[in-house]
């Protein structure tokens, strides 16, 4: 993704959040890696399902908890879908193969992206999702790392 800005957007709805997803679908490029950051429920799941829908990815995505990682091809780039909830730090990504997807072909999406900080390449793309005020509201975050 190129010439990104810091920028905090107000989201009002899911499917203002099926947008957003869209349009980062558009922009991102083989080797970006996105860390998700935010509490339990907040949508990174859900931006990631929009993200790879706008990837033209067919399958369904859903949160890969417990495989720590999904791979889908079927998209205009190949996606690597991570989930670290269950990893205590950056080394046990390294530990299941992970470097070479962070530096590859594709494109990496990360959920509890801080507990594995440590390891994330210097241009990660961080974007943290906040609860708003009203229940489908969420305050979004983006930038460089
Ligand atoms: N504006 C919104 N953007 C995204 N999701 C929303 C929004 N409003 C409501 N939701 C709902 O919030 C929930 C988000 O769940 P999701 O599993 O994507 O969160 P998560 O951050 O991945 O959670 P976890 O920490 O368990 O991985 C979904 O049920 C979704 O329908
Ligand atoms: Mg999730």
């Amino acid at each position: 993704m190129k010439k990104l800005k810091k920028r905090i957007i107000r989201i009002k709805s899911e499917e203002e959040t099926r947008a957003l997803g869209f349009l980062i679908a558009k922009d991102i490029e083989a080797g970006d890696v996105i860390a998700l950051l935010g509490d339990l429920g907040t949508g990174k799941t859900a931006l990631t399902r929009y993200i790879a829908k706008g990837l033209g990815v067919t399958e369904n995505i859903n949160s890969p908890t417990f495989t720590i990682v999904k791979e889908y091809r079927s998209g205009r780039l190949p996606l690597y879908h991570y989930d670290v909830y269950k990893l205590g730090d950056g080394n046990d990504l390294l530990d299941i193969g992970a470097e070479e997807y962070l530096e590859g072909d594709g494109v990496c999406i990360i959920e509890w992206a801080d507990i594995v900080a440590d390891v994330l390449p210097d241009d990660a793309i961080i974007i943290k999702l906040e609860y708003g005020d009203k229940e489908s509201e969420r305050i979004v975050t983006i930038e460089r790392r």
